[in-house]
């Protein structure tokens, strides 16, 4: 019956790489509608799960909870090195926050932690984990996904440090992905960095984006191969300074993060 499942899930998963490699994506509009239904859905042990909540059942009887952000902050301090950046954080944004797996780690070295998320509730959680660690100000921003730029404007040049972890996988489109980068590239200071995961893809047909039927694929919506992201990222305004790869983790595989910084006075690949 497993195998029959699984036999199933496989040819299934072909049938939607196949369309969306043929251009039979769904619409950004209809993925959107069902993005945003999951996230802002606020309940059951998978949502938990997903949106990285400490009690969800995924991260009971172990550490990977604390154990993610705090690789995560690691290897920020590690890449902030190849830029001779070593001193305090300042003001620190999340995209996509989730239940606070990261903020708790960052936070206490942050002037303030800014939590962006599309789910209230989330918000809410990441507030309540980043109270119990520290007294850095946390500002909570709720964004529609469908209008990213919008309650962000207020930000702009802001930031000194922006991060977003498993977020761009889940994201509805490559482009989307691109309207993120440009909105990194209006919040950031002169000379911040931003530090953004994604999933990347090999080049096998398995690991294209899928861009179809949101709710049960939603951690493989969005894929980029390196070197198309390193180029995206300067068409965005951002300067690519490294770039670490984790092939698998306990959580799933194909992970890049890249390390981005907001030149003084803008870039020639972008906005000024
Ligand atoms: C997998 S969780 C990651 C949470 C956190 N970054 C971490 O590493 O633990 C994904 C989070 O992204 C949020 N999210 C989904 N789409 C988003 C979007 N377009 N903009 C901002 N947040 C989004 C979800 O509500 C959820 O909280």
């Amino acid at each position: 019956m497993g195998r029959a499942r699984r036999m199933g899930g496989a040819a299934l998963d072909v049938v939607e790489r196949t369309l969306t490699a043929a251009g039979l994506g769904e619409s950004a509009e209809k993925l959107t509608a069902d993005a945003r239904s999951y996230w802002q859905q606020g309940d059951g042990d998978r949502w938990r799960g997903d949106s990285h909540w400490r009690d969800a059942s995924v991260f009971a009887g172990n550490d990977l909870w604390s154990e993610t952000g705090r690789r995560h902050l690691d290897l920020f301090h590690r890449l902030a090195r190849v830029v001779e950046r070593t001193g305090p954080l300042g003001t620190v944004l999340e995209w996509g926050c989730g239940g606070g797996a990261n903020a708790v780690h960052f936070a206490p070295g942050a002037a303030e932690f800014v939590g962006v998320d599309i789910a209230r509730a989330t918000l809410d959680e990441c507030g309540r984990q980043v109270a119990a660690v520290t007294a850095t100000p946390f500002r909570p921003v709720l964004v529609d996904p469908a209008d990213p730029e919008a309650a962000v404007f207020g930000l702009r040049g802001s930031v000194d440090v922006l991060t977003c972890f498993y977020v761009f996988e889940l994201i509805v489109s490559q482009d989307y992905g691109a309207r993120l980068l440009r909105i990194a590239a209006e919040l950031l200071a002169d000379d911040g960095l931003a530090m953004v995961q994604i999933k990347y893809d090999t080049g096998s047909f398995g690991t294209r984006p899928r861009r179809r039927n949101y709710r049960s694929r939603l951690a493989s919506m969005t894929t980029y191969r390196i070197d198309e992201f390193w180029s995206l990222a300067v068409e965005c305004g951002l300067v690519p300074e490294a770039v670490h790869l984790v092939p698998r983790n306990e959580l799933d595989e194909r992970y890049a993060y890249f390390l981005l910084s907001k030149p003084a006075g803008g870039h020639p690949g972008g906005p000024a």
